[in-house]
């Protein structure tokens, strides 16, 4: 089976985490691939109901090794946690492994991130304030750590002595607190000992499993319009959201992934700043914000902010495929426009010249335009029920084939609600 890549393909929580869980069922390795415990991947089963913050989201399928791959990193208190409440709910967490090579989340990353987000005043990024993009800006001016380095004593402390004298300056440059190198020492230690069995090189075990033809998922976190290339910029993640880079983040070649699927969410929504150009404000957003069941509700699972709401937005879409050539979507979270007399659905950025943008402009363009609709009809029966192609309103199916459309790629998954067998899947040819 082909390594198969499930990447976001609008601002994140597009619902990534309840496709991945639903794939992984027949999958022998599930691994993320970038991002840290800013994620917040909702996934409902037997277990119960859980916010995946860093293990992969295959990690309730008994058979599946789940791996944190090179690309992310790793905040050890958050994952520590996270093991002990999966624990704590029956789940064997005994297959996940983390790379030698992901970057470590230490506690000054967080307070770095809070210092620099209230230092931007009245204009914030926005961020989570989980220490992501200082640990990523540490990575790229090698003065950060990574989980490798827990296992090799007199490495580690050599690697922290360098690192310390540019750490703390960092730190005294926003007026915080440095941390102290004892500290620092203390702290790495513990996680030494709780987490040594975990750390891999995960290269043999991808390269023996690539060999084989396993089934291999990898799991994106955010979505393209939060790219730190081809996003939202400055309102972005600190690392690349896209397929191109989810072959990095895994250590394996590009041609190794042969399936690319999007997550797209059936309406927009964005936690965060920066422009939401469909954005809907009021009762509408409301009525988006609280659709469905409330465990779907549109709150950060991160962060429990509320989320911004807005229509489909087609051109982020036909952006997000044409930057990952998706072979197929999975179009999420349907249910929640059951009822609506029609569905505006955004197919062009107009500028104030009058000029119609079909593509995504950079951010300061951006911010200048507004949506152009076409608009669906609407369906009024529920979906949630619907458990086949066939048992969607015909409404339904027509908005669905015009997201296709649009990102050239059919859609394959549906899912009607958080359970997981409110998926379903889309028969080849059917929406035809
Ligand atoms: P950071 O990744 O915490 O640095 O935040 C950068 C941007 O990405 C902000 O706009 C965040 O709100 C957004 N963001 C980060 N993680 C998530 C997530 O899991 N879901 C939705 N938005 C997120």
């Amino acid at each position: 089976m082909p390594v198969i890549a499930v990447v976001g393909a609008l601002w994140g929580d597009e619902g990534k985490g309840h496709i991945v869980d639903y794939l992984s069922r027949d999958a022998e390795i599930v691994m993320r691939v970038q991002g840290g415990d800013n994620a917040g991947h909702t996934v409902v089963n037997e277990y119960g109901t859980f916010r995946l913050h860093l293990v992969p989201s295959g990690v309730f399928h008994p058979g599946t090794t789940c791996i944190i791959g090179a690309g992310t990193v790793v905040n050890p208190d958050t994952l520590l946690q996270e093991l002990t409440e999966l624990e704590a709910a029956g789940v064997d967490t005994s297959r996940v492994w983390i790379s030698d090579r992901a970057h470590v989340v230490f506690p000054y990353h967080r307070q770095r991130d809070e210092l620099e987000e209230r230092g931007r005043g009245d204009r914030p990024l926005g961020t989570t304030r989980r220490g992501i993009g200082p640990a990523y800006s540490d990575k790229a001016a090698r003065i950060g750590l990574r989980m490798g380095d827990l296992l090799h004593r007199d490495w580690l402390h050599r690697r922290l002595q360098q690192a310390y004298a540019a750490i703390s300056a960092r730190m005294i440059a926003l007026n915080g607190e440095p941390p102290s190198l004892e500290e620092l020492i203390a702290r790495c230690e513990t996680w030494r000992e709780r987490l040594r069995d975990r750390i891999i090189d995960t290269i043999p075990v991808l390269q023996d499993a690539i060999r084989r033809d396993a089934r291999i998922l990898l799991e994106g976190q955010l979505g393209a319009m939060r790219d730190l290339d081809w996003g939202i910029y400055p309102y972005v993640t600190s690392s690349s959201t896209l397929v191109g880079y989810a072959a990095v983040g895994a250590g394996i070649p590009p041609q190794a992934i042969r399936e690319v699927i999007g997550v797209v969410k059936a309406f927009a929504t964005a936690v965060g700043e920066g422009p939401l150009v469909t954005e809907v404000h009021g009762e509408l957003a409301e009525r988006l914000r609280r659709g469905g069941p409330p465990e779907g509700w549109e709150f950060g699972a991160t962060t429990g902010r509320p989320r911004r709401c807005g229509w489909p937005d087609g051109v982020a879409l036909r952006h997000a495929a044409w930057l990952n050539g998706f072979t197929a979507l999975a179009v999420t979270k349907l249910d929640v426009l059951d009822g609506l007399e029609e569905i505006p659905l955004c197919v062009g950025y107009r500028l104030p010249s009058g000029e119609i943008l079909t593509h995504v402009p950079d951010t300061p363009v951006l911010e200048q335009v507004t949506p152009v609709y076409e608009r669906l009809p609407g369906w009024s029966g529920p979906t949630s029920t619907a458990r086949r192609w066939q048992d969607l309103p015909e409404a339904a199916r027509g908005y669905l084939r015009r997201l296709s459309e649009l990102a050239g790629a059919p859609v394959r998954y549906v899912s009607v609600g958080p359970a997981r067998d409110q998926i379903l899947m889309v028969e080849d040819g059917a929406l035809l």
